[in-house]
């Protein structure tokens, strides 16, 4: 039977994840991937997700849409609910009705998403035709030409196949069909990595006209700072498969306190107006996610680091109403 889902006016809280914990089973052992992440996210919110390689961002984003490596990924705690729906136990039939509809993913690797051996207007054509199924074909038609041409490609194209098309071409023809989808909620990871500063630009401004138009929320995955800065509301900072530091955006780019892998993290970009000798970038690396240490599991790389750090997990230090860090260094009232 399908599922009933609120409408997102009717609830505040479009996206909840709980206490989320994925593993990937390997033949070299087993991946903690992401261990106790917790996020709210309302109608027309932004949130950005940023992290180093391997935090564990897409995997979060891929549990949400429940599209983990069949056998090899799984959710092994925790509860992920859209719209008063739980997802984790939610029946096939009713992800299907989430994926696209409701919820559409721009993938960090454009090719994830498109199919190599269809021309791409026939793709964006599908995607319209799904969720517009009073138009006819010439309406159709007119709907791709119109997205594509949002988008910065030339409609006379629409016959062209995905391999035709270059890295950036693609990553917009992909935004084109999540355009398409009209969803209430967009994950987008990585969208504009593979893509020059000028179409980078163009994109950023194509998704916030899709939020201000239609009030879409967003999930923004991302190593950039500075577009995380200019697109989102809050702002989780992800370490070895946990959320160190989580706050408003004014929170973490205006606070005085933060954990040090943020501080770190923001070492680590040039700032044009100060005059740095050089820039001071997070020493060692994120600890292997089948071997992760105990207590923080920044540890190892944190100048800060005490017994208590090497033993026991920090819990979530709140600095204010929306502003919390997981460090016992905050904790002790040190920062
Ligand atoms: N299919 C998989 N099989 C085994 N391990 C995986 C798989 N996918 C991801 N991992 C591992 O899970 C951890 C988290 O990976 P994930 O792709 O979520 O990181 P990320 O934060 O998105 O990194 P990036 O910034 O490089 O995209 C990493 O250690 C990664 O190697
Ligand atoms: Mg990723």
């Amino acid at each position: 039977m399908a599922e009933t889902f609120l409408t997102p006016d009717q609830q505040e809280t479009l996206l909840s994840i709980e206490d989320l914990f994925v593993e990937y089973h390997t033949d070299d052992g087993i991946i903690q991937a992401v261990n106790g992440i917790s996020l709210h996210l309302r109608k027309g919110e932004s949130l950005g997700i940023v992290g180093e390689t391997g935090a564990g961002k897409t995997t979060t984003a891929m549990s949400i849409l429940r599209l983990l490596p069949p056998q090899v990924g799984k959710q092994v705690g925790g509860r992920i609910c859209y719209c008063g729906v739980a997802l984790d136990d939610a029946a096939e039939s009713t992800m299907r009705q989430i994926r696209g509809n409701k919820i559409s993913m721009i993938f960090q690797d454009p090719m994830t998403s498109l199919n190599p051996s269809m021309r791409i207007g026939a793709q964006i054509a599908e995607v319209i035709q799904v969720h517009n199924e009073h138009l006819n074909k010439e309406q159709v038609q007119e709907q791709v030409d119109k997205i594509l041409s949002l988008v910065g490609i030339l409609p006379a194209r629409k016959n062209d196949f995905p391999h035709q098309f270059s890295g950036g071409m693609k990553q917009r023809v992909v935004i084109a069909i999540a355009l398409a989808c009209q969803p209430d909620l967009l994950i987008a990871d990585e969208p504009t990595t593979a893509l020059d500063v000028t179409i980078q630009a163009q994109v950023l401004n194509m998704i916030e006209d899709l939020k201000s138009q239609l009030g879409t929320s967003l999930i923004l995955i991302s190593h950039d700072l500075g577009v995380i800065a200019r697109m989102c509301d809050t702002v989780a900072i992800m370490y070895a498969g946990e959320i160190i530091e989580y706050g408003t955006a004014q929170d973490i780019y205006e606070g005085s306190v933060h954990h040090p892998y943020t501080d770190g993290l923001f070492g680590s970009i040039p700032d044009l107006t100060k005059n740095h000798a050089r820039l001071t970038p997070i020493d060692g690396l994120m600890p292997d996610p089948s071997d992760l240490p105990a207590g923080c599991k920044f540890h190892p790389r944190c100048q800060y680091c005490t017994e208590i750090c090497r033993e026991t997990a920090p819990p979530d230090h709140h600095i204010n109403g929306t502003h919390f860090i997981k460090c016992h260094r905050c904790a002790g009232g040190e920062r």
